[in-house]
């Protein structure tokens, strides 16, 4: 027996591993400090579970468009003028299972065996898996070094005949960069220049401290070559709901309508319903969650830098990635330490790609009380 070749170099999450080691050292009574997580600290507001309630008891539950149902599309289009500067039509929109569905799609609709897609990196892990899995080559664009020299110049200089796509993420995890105005018009410059298209992910848009949010498919002559994912995973505290969307013009939308048909037929009907629901929560509990995250993000940054831990600010997403050179220079070494000896559970930087390496991700989405323990515990581990 044997499996398709393309996905013989595809990888299987390293985080999966990590979550199974926590899941045996609670089995066996130990506490274990979560940071490993990537899943907002709070539950899923209850209009939004009221709404797929009503959906059952209603019977919205047959087969939905599988681009996703009228009105939820329609209010995806608002929500893209209101807050992301997008102007497009229904039929720009497909609903998508997650963030990861609207990726998966996008990279299969633009990417050929052969071709080149500049990836940033640290890079959320997936990604080089989706792209390596369309047999295009993943080109990594280290990400610190390029903003440091001036991202044209980088992606200049990574760029060959073969590219055709650059992966674009901001909020960035693991790191939680946010990308400026002017670098997104940078790299928007240097797509349209070499005629790239440009796969937007926003999974983390309503989670910025500093700066602000630009979604690089609305800078002029962008629209046309951006294929933007987002997700309601983060913002609203989804995650196991699966539901995000991909925005695209022609002839992309065909192509993300045909991959989302033959791979899913759509987004479960009751789950469009409390997305609906969900678009309708007002900017002020959002802001309300974004000042939650901030505490905790300052809490928990200044904690690592107090343990020598260097942590830079994020600006946005949440998760904090400090070096730990200091505990080992090996990330998935010095995350299997801090599991074994501090029971802190983090991931190794390696695993978002080689600018990882000597930096371990936590996420701040936990606790405050988590946040403590937490910091007591690395202080007795290190002190
Ligand atoms: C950068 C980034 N993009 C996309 C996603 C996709 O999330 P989901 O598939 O839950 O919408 C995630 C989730 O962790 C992420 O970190």
């Amino acid at each position: 027996m044997r499996i398709a070749s393309r996905l013989e170099e595809v990888g299987f999450s390293d985080i999966v591993q990590i979550r199974n080691k926590v899941l045996e050292l609670r089995g066996a009574g130990q506490s274990v400090h979560a940071f490993h997580g990537g899943e907002p600290f709070f539950e899923t507001p209850q209009p939004i579970k009221d709404a797929a309630t009503r959906a059952l008891s209603d019977n919205l539950t047959r087969y939905a468009p599988s681009s996703g149902i009228p009105p939820l599309r329609e209010a995806i289009v608002r929500k893209l003028e209101r807050k992301n500067g997008m102007q497009v039509g229904v039929d720009d929109v497909l609903v998508t299972v997650g963030g990861a569905h609207a990726l998966y799609a996008a990279f299969q609709t633009v990417l050929n065996p052969g071709d080149d897609m500049l990836l940033f990196s640290p890079y959320w892990t997936p990604i080089r898996d989706m792209v390596t899995l369309t047999q295009a080559r993943p080109v990594i664009v280290p990400t610190a070094t390029a903003r440091r020299n001036g991202l044209t110049a980088s992606l200049e200089h990574y760029s060959t005949p073969a590219t055709r796509a650059i992966y674009y993420n901001t909020p960035q995890n693991p790191s939680g960069a946010v990308f400026t105005r002017a670098e997104a018009e940078e790299v928007a410059a240097f797509a349209k220049r070499r005629d790239l298209i440009v796969i937007a992910d926003e999974a983390y848009e309503d989670l910025v401290y500093e700066g602000e949010h630009v979604s690089i498919g609305s800078l002029p002559g962008m629209p046309e070559r951006t294929i933007s994912a987002y997700t309601l995973s983060k913002t609203y505290a989804m995650t196991g709901w699966r539901v995000g969307y991909a925005v695209a013009q022609e002839p992309f939308t065909t192509a993300l309508r045909k991959v989302v048909l033959y791979s899913t037929n759509g987004v479960s009907t009751p789950t469009q319903w409390a997305a609906l629901q969900a678009l309708a929560t007002p900017e002020s509990v959002l802001g309300a969650r974004r000042d939650e995250y901030r505490v905790r993000r300052d809490n928990l940054v200044a904690g690592l830098n107090a343990l020598g831990l260097e942590c830079p600010l994020p600006a946005g997403a949440f998760y904090a990635f400090p070096m730990v050179g200091k505990i080992h220079k090996d990330s998935r070494r010095a995350a299997a330490l801090l599991l074994e000896k501090a029971h802190v559970a983090t991931i190794p930087g390696v695993v978002f790609g080689a600018q990882g390496e000597g930096h371990v991700r936590f996420s701040y989405s936990v606790s405050p009380e988590i946040i403590e323990a937490g910091l007591d515990a690395l202080r007795k581990f290190l002190g």
